[in-house]
């Protein structure tokens, strides 16, 4: 049994950025860092808000941070306790990420005895636009204590101030900002209404873009002084009279009270883990690991929509620019195919609501078809800049090629889509617009490809493979064999238009001469070059040339760094000339295609390129992990499974691209823990439309049950060390 709490005793200033992310709660509207109540712009408090961006000047455009409705403080016998300034005497914050539930306990010494501070919050599962807290005082002494609670309208940014105007006013009792944003004039509102069981004298005060009410009251030692907070957000996004729902939402939600909004809060969670709920027998810290990783992906899930997807950091702050990568399609996805397939259709759906923006980048550059924004935001926007990084050596920003070479991102999108198809057994994606998708995706690539005179193949140049160390380069193996897949789904989409809606098909057939098309793809499809295993080494090139860059160890490597946050790859990174590199790539590769490969090939490539890898990227570790599974070697995944379900206990992931700050939640990492224990331990996987288990499961690990989806129905799989089972549930 594992106990779904983590905690951290002891206050340590130093850890402050890494507990916003580790004790992050979240609905899939918003994601609160585990920050605490009094915390100001300098320890990066924020509520993040899902879709919504803004851009001032020629700064990067990122996701707002809503005014933080849950600033509270106190003073007594006028002296103010807040942390990081006033050391405390015992202070320990948790999480129950069975339930998102963030608590903090806090005392300090005051003259003559102690005063205690315990809070509890959560984002409601059950109400996307609500927070709630409860907030506790007592004290040994009688004192004069001071409640602080309102909204922190100065709101913590890394490319702000993204708010123009900040609107503070108090009605009816319900204390409320209004934040205009600078680019669009979007409006995001915060209400908070309070209850208590005391009673206190009463000041409003206004500090620049901060709303305070001061609560005064005579405290007597002993008593527990409570206080509860109901905190609505909404965006003028969300509909015409938002602003009346959120003044609706926090006095409705008061008259339920605390523990009825509780409840309901918890039930959501219970029944997300009624089916996603992955137990391991024999070993608890997996076990651990793993789910609070897939919490940390309920926390992000936009269930409140029915087209948005996850940005690379979740909803952790504004770093990666809240931008969608490759990530959600390629590391992320199957947790939800698995478990709420409603949420992969979300999320795919905003791919295909995309598909102008994609559309528009192609063109952009001169191409046909759908090229994916690298750094997706709304519309399909590519947020990623021509300069992406920052020399440290220099200061001046280096030209990176992640968004006009990155080309793989189109088959990340339509290998979504029919993982989707094949997932679930469901053609509405197609019909939604999927099949256009990969129509274009497929043209995108068709217009990408080159022809030597001299041989009779076509080859992909120019690219940037998973491993962005190695800027453009030609014939990367995992960019040649996605765009070959992406063909090969355009012919089977083109073969199964017929079982589409009538209306699809002839909006599909007019709009395109699908049966030239499907003689080209077929062309393609046959002489596209795919680099081939060595017939001595086994070894698979990872581009053009790669076999001639310098060989170095790791650790040598690292021996040549200058300076600690230098970039690794572009012009003149330590790494571009050499055979270390980034991520996973061929093995990516590898892993998709195993069934392509003998058993040799894969061992052999895996034993090459792991010591070649950095893992610089917190995808890499579970490829690497589920490519050691299909190798028979569980002892060889298990460390690179703990890695990846523990990159955000542990925080130890790359802070630092340049001098841009990258830290945030991994979601990629978690959907790829996920990944390595179901369809790399358990060996989860379909075959001839049946769900089947090639099982390889770690020494310790006794026993591991799930449960899975797959076309429309809920399976029950359990993995023994001999057995494996998979059976339906029948409702
Ligand atoms: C990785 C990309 C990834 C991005 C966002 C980069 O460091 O190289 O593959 O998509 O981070 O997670």
């Amino acid at each position: 049994m594992i106990n779904w709490r983590i905690e951290e005793i002891g206050f340590d200033p130093e850890q402050i950025t890494t507990n916003g992310n580790k004790f992050l709660v979240g609905n899939g509207y918003l994601g609160i860092r585990g920050t605490l109540q009094e915390y100001e712009k300098t320890e990066f408090p924020a509520i993040n808000l899902a879709g919504i961006y803004d851009q001032v000047g020629d700064a990067w455009r990122e996701p707002l941070n809503a005014p933080n409705g849950l600033y509270t403080y106190v003073t007594f016998n006028d002296k103010q306790f807040c942390l990081p300034m006033d050391m405390p005497a015992d202070h320990s914050i948790s999480l129950n990420y069975r339930h998102g539930i963030f608590t903090r306990d806090t005392s300090w010494y005051c003259d003559g005895g102690a005063i205690t501070v315990n809070a509890e919050r959560f984002a409601s599962m059950d109400e996307k636009h609500l927070i709630v807290m409860k907030y506790s005082f007592q004290s040994e002494i009688d004192g004069e204590l001071q409640i602080h609670t309102g909204i922190d309208g100065e709101v913590w940014d890394i490319n702000g101030p993204h708010y123009d105007e900040m609107l503070l006013s108090v009605e009816n009792n319900i204390a409320k900002a209004i934040g205009i944003t600078h680019e669009s004039k979007d409006q995001v509102i915060v209400c908070e209404s309070i209850h208590t069981n005391f009673t206190y004298v009463e000041q409003i005060i206004t500090e620049g873009r901060k709303l305070i009410r001061c609560l005064n009251i005579s405290a007597k030692a002993g008593k527990t002084y409570q206080l509860y907070k109901y905190i609505s957000v909404y965006t003028s996004k969300d509909g015409m009279d938002f602003d009346l729902q959120a003044c609706n939402l926090v006095s409705n939600s008061k008259y339920l009270g605390y523990l009825e909004v509780r409840n309901k809060h918890i039930a959501v969670w219970e029944e997300k883990w009624s089916v996603s709920e992955v137990f391991i027998e024999g070993d608890d810290a997996s076990m651990e690991a793993l789910n609070y990783s897939t919490y940390h992906l309920h926390c992000i899930a936009p269930r409140h929509a029915d087209s948005l997807s996850i940005a690379a950091r979740g909803l952790s702050g504004q770093t990666y620019k809240g931008a969608v990568f490759w990530d959600t399609e390629m590391f992320m996805l199957d947790f939800f195919l698995f478990t709420e397939p409603a949420v992969a259709k979300t999320l795919l759906k905003y791919r295909i609501d995309t598909l102008e923006g994609a559309k528009k980048k192609a063109k952009h550059y001169g191409y046909e078809g759908a090229f994916y924004a690298w750094e997706s935001q709304e519309g399909g926007y590519d947020a990623c800049s021509d300069y992406n990084v920052t020399d440290v050596f220099t200061g001046r920003q280096m030209r990176t090629y992640f968004k006009d070479k990155q080309i793989h991102i189109s088959a990340a999108v339509v290998y979504g889509i029919m993982r989707y198809v094949d997932y679930t057994g469901n053609y509405d994606l197609l019909t939604e617009g999927g099949i256009e998708v990969i129509l274009e995706c497929a043209n995108f690539y068709y217009d990408l490809l080159v022809k030597k005179v001299h041989l009779e193949r076509y080859e992909l140049h120019d690219v940037i493979g998973p491993d962005e160390y190695h800027e453009r380069v030609n014939n990367n193996a995992y960019t040649n064999r996605m765009a070959k897949y992406t063909i090969e789904s355009a012919i089977r989409a083109i073969k199964l238009l017929p079982k589409l809606d009538e209306n699809v098909q002839s909006k599909v057939r007019e709009q395109y001469k699908l049966d030239m098309l499907l003689i080209l793809y077929q062309d393609v499809n046959s002489n596209l070059y795919i680099p081939k295993p060595g017939s001595e080494t086994g070894i698979i090139e990872q581009f053009d040339g790669y076999e001639k860059l310098e060989e170095v160890g790791l650790e040598e490597l690292r021996g040549r760094i200058l300076h600690e946050k230098e970039y690794w790859g572009g012009a003149y990174g330590i790494a571009s000339h050499t055979k270390i590199i980034k991520q996973a790539d061929v093995v990516t590769m590898l892993n998709l295609f195993s069934g392509e490969y003998s058993d040799e090939v894969l061992l052999k490539n895996w034993e090459y390129y792991e010591p070649r890898t950095e893992h610089g990227s917190s995808l890499s570790a579970c490829m690497y992990a589920m490519l050691a599974c299909k190798c028979n070697m569980p002892e060889k995944a298990f460390p690179l499974f703990l890695k990846s379900a523990t990159s955000d206990l542990s925080g130890h992931g790359k802070q630092w691209a340049g001098l841009i700050y990258i830290g945030g939640t991994h979601p990629a990492s978690s959907g790829g823990a996920y990944m390595t224990a179901v369809e790399g331990f358990a060996g989860i996987h379909h075959e001839n439309g049946k769900l089947v288990a090639r099982p390889v499961l770690p020494k310790n690990w006794s026993r591991l049950r799930c449960k899975v989806y797959y076309q429309g129905e809920l399976h029950q799989v359990e993995i023994t060390q001999d057995q494996a089972k998979i059976s339906k549930i029948n409702n």
